[in-house]
């Protein structure tokens, strides 16, 4: 699915600098270039940020104070 239209990039390459280490929405628009025309797609990259972070919170083994 394409989300910044101005910047022809979509939901696998976010997800993809993501996975690279990317973890904030200014990190995302340096690598891809997303957000830097009309700015109307900030608001979906940055729900997609906040989703894969819970995502990975969710998986992660819980840590034990022992
Ligand atoms: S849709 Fe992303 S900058 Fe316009």
């Amino acid at each position: 699915m394409i989300v910044c239209i101005c910047k022809n990039v979509n939901t696998s390459q976010i997800q993809e600098a993501l996975g690279r280490g990317v973890g904030s929405l200014e990190q995302l628009e340096r690598e891809t270039g997303l957000g830097s025309c009309c700015g109307k797609c900030r608001f979906t990259a940055n729900r997609i940020i906040n989703e894969q972070e819970a995502a990975v919170q969710q998986y992660q083994p819980a840590r034990s104070s022992a």
